[in-house]
């Protein structure tokens, strides 16, 4: 309940480095509004909308578990796919499971992710998806936020081999994700070599885990407030090696950010905190009539740009500018 607070306190302008890339218009699109079509191409994932709902529901608790089904039903409504939180607390404590089983009991038919850190083992990987019968798994990376908890951890090794041998073992597919840090093309390099089956860059913008964590502490690490990969660099960074499915999150709010993030290379898009504050402020049906409007304002735009499907947009020309365009130049990624 504190990530969930301090998440909804801490939330700032995003700082995505989105608002440096610049649409052209096309005057002759030769497509109207009937002909487009938002189903993304997602491989094994098999998602049927271009957003989903990240992980944001990990301890168990009676608050969380209301958070789960509300969540559920809107991914329901919506036709969204959505991942948990963290499941480890439920693995070690069987009484929190219900707090997850709910996911798929209210959306027997959808696409449910799973949700644990690197630290887990195969059987524990295996566990967590058969608790909410989960099509499949998200192992996220956290070293900033671990690092800024006075009780988190402090040894990161081995991470890459348990995630090789749970992506070898698992039989639904395995996607890594940061948690609002970004991936670099240094780390997507280690991770297309671990045979699994996307990336979801999580960079950094929107919800700050480490701005969260220093509101539990005393002494701050302020360093680690501004931290981390843009999300529009991230997805460069893990295109330019990553030829799987790649997903983007980390300070997406809007329709027009969810149009970039595909011009840029993404496969589908993940919302955490702006889906959560919509929950949290407004209730489950706004959340779904906002839901509703994104996907128009996502159709207008592309009928606007003359993208008949999500894949067309990676073709549509675009500016890049300020900021970004000096990180990718020095980055060589452009
Ligand atoms: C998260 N996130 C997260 N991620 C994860 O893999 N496991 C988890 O248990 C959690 N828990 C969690 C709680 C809360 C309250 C929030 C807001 C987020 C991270 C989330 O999935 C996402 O990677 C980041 O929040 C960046 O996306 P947004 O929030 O900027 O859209």
């Amino acid at each position: 309940m504190d990530h969930i607070q301090f998440a909804l306190s801490t939330s700032q302008q995003p700082r995505t480095m989105f608002d440096d890339i610049r649409l052209i218009h096309q005057a002759l699109p030769g497509l109207g509004v009937e002909d487009i079509l938002l189903k993304p191409e997602t491989g094994d994932l098999c998602l049927k909308s271009p957003v989903f709902i990240n992980a944001m529901t990990g301890g168990g608790g009676i608050e969380t578990e209301r958070l789960n089904g509300l969540l559920a039903r809107v991914a329901k409504e919506t036709g969204m796919g959505m991942a948990v939180g963290s499941q480890m607390s439920a693995l070690k404590n069987p009484i929190e499971r219900n707090t997850y089983k709910i996911v798929r009991k209210e959306n027997s038919e959808g696409i449910l992710f799973a949700n644990l850190g690197s630290e887990a083992t195969v059987q524990q990987a295996k566990d967590a998806v058969e608790m909410i019968e989960a099509n499949a798994l998200q192992i996220h990376l956290n070293v900033v936020q671990e690092l800024t908890m006075p009780e988190g951890d402090r040894d990161f090794k081995g991470a890459i081999d348990r995630i090789r041998r749970i992506a070898g073992d698992l039989e639904v597919p395995v996607i890594v994700k940061e948690t609002g840090f970004g991936i670099s093309r240094e780390t997507a390099v280690q991770l297309a070599a671990a045979d699994i089956t996307a990336i979801d860059v999580s960079g950094f913008g929107g919800t700050n885990f480490a701005a969260i964590e220093n509101e539990r502490r005393s002494r701050k690490l302020g360093y680690f407030q501004e931290w981390g990969i843009p999300t529009a660099a991230a997805i460069v960074e893990t295109k330019s090696v990553f030829d799987k499915t790649l997903l983007a999150s980390g300070g997406i709010h809007s329709a027009l950010d969810v149009l970039k993030a595909f011009i840029l290379g993404a496969d589908a898009v993940g919302l955490a905190g702006s889906f959560l504050k919509i929950a949290m402020e407004k209730g489950e049906k706004e959340l779904i009539s906002e839901i509703h409007s994104l996907y128009e304002d996502l159709t207008m735009m592309m009928t606007a740009l003359g993208a008949r499907n999500l894949s067309d947009l990676a073709f549509c020309p675009a500016i890049i500018s300020g900021e970004l365009f000096h990180y990718l130049t020095v980055r060589g990624l452009n």
